[in-house]
C-alpha cells in the first residue's frame, strides 16, 4: 500500500473572491450546488451532519440535501434516530458538503427544527414505495438481532401494492436555518480561499478567512 503519509493533491481547479460574493449566502449556495450538479459530483447532495449529544460528544453521518430553501437546507431522517434524539435535546447542528471534483467545501453551522408535517407528507408520499416501507420498517439506530424481521415486514408491505403506506409520525424533514456559512476553494500550495458569512443581529457578515 502506498504510504499515507505521500498522499497529496493540489488544487488547482478554481479562485474564490468574497469580495465578488453576493449578500445572501443561501443564493450562493444554490449556484455552487448548481455547479456541482452541472460538473456530475458524485451525490452531489450528501452531506455529513453532526450533532451533540447531552454530554457534550459530536456525532456525525451522512443524510441526503433534499432542498434549499430561503433560510436553510432540508434533510429527510427519523425522528427518533440517535441523531433525532440528540437534535430534540440540542438543535445546534453542522453540516459539509465535500466535492473533490469542483475541489470545493461548504460548511453550513445552524439550528434544526422540524418541517411541517404537511412537507414531510409532500415529501414522503412522492418517494419510491420501497423507500416508503424502509421508513416504516426501520426503527433507526436501535439495535437490532439480524435482519430477518426487517426483510419479512418488507416483503409484507411490498406485496399488496393497493394498500397505501402510510408516513410514520416519527420520520420527517428537518430544515437546518443557517446562521454561518464558509465557502472554501481549494488552491497551490495550500493557499486555500475561504469565504465565510454570518448572521449578526440578522444580517449576513461576510469575511474571507486565512487558509
Ligand atoms: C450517501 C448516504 C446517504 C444517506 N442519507 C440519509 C438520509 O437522507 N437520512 C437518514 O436518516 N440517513 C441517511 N443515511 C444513513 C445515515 O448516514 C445514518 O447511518 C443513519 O441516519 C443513522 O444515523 P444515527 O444513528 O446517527 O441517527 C445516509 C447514508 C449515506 C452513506
Amino acid at each position: 500500500m502506498k504510504n499515507i503519509a505521500d498522499l497529496r493533491k493540489e488544487y488547482t481547479k478554481g479562485a474564490l473572491e468574497p469580495r465578488d460574493m453576493g449578500a445572501d449566502p443561501l443564493v450562493e449556495f444554490r449556484g455552487w450546488f448548481q455547479q456541482a450538479l452541472e460538473a456530475e459530483v458524485l451525490e452531489a447532495n450528501a452531506m455529513i451532519i453532526s450533532t451533540v449529544n447531552v454530554e457534550n460528544r459530536p456525532s456525525s453521518r451522512v443524510v441526503l440535501l433534499k432542498e434549499i430553501t430561503p433560510e436553510g437546507i432540508v434533510f429527510f431522517t427519523n425522528y427518533a434516530s440517535r441523531k433525532g434524539q440528540e437534535m430534540s435535546l440540542n438543535p445546534c447542528v453542522s453540516a459539509v458538503f465535500y466535492w473533490a471534483e469542483l475541489e470545493r467545501q461548504v460548511r453550513v453551522e445552524g439550528i434544526v427544527r422540524r418541517i411541517s408535517k404537511a412537507d414531510s407528507d409532500a415529501y414522503f408520499y412522492s418517494r419510491p414505495r420501497i423507500s416508503q416501507a424502509g421508513a416504516v420498517v426501520s426503527n433507526q439506530s436501535e439495535v437490532i438481532e439480524d435482519r430477518k424481521t426487517l426483510d419479512a415486514q418488507m416483503e409484507a408491505l411490498m406485496a399488496d401494492e393497493s394498500i397505501k403506506i402510510e408516513r410514520p409520525e416519527h420520520w420527517g424533514g428537518y430544515e437546518i436555518v443557517v446562521d454561518g456559512i464558509e465557502f472554501w476553494q481549494g488552491r497551490p500550495g495550500r493557499v486555500h480561499d475561504r469565504a465565510r458569512y454570518d448572521k449578526m443581529a440578522g444580517a449576513w457578515v461576510k469575511t474571507r478567512l486565512s487558509p
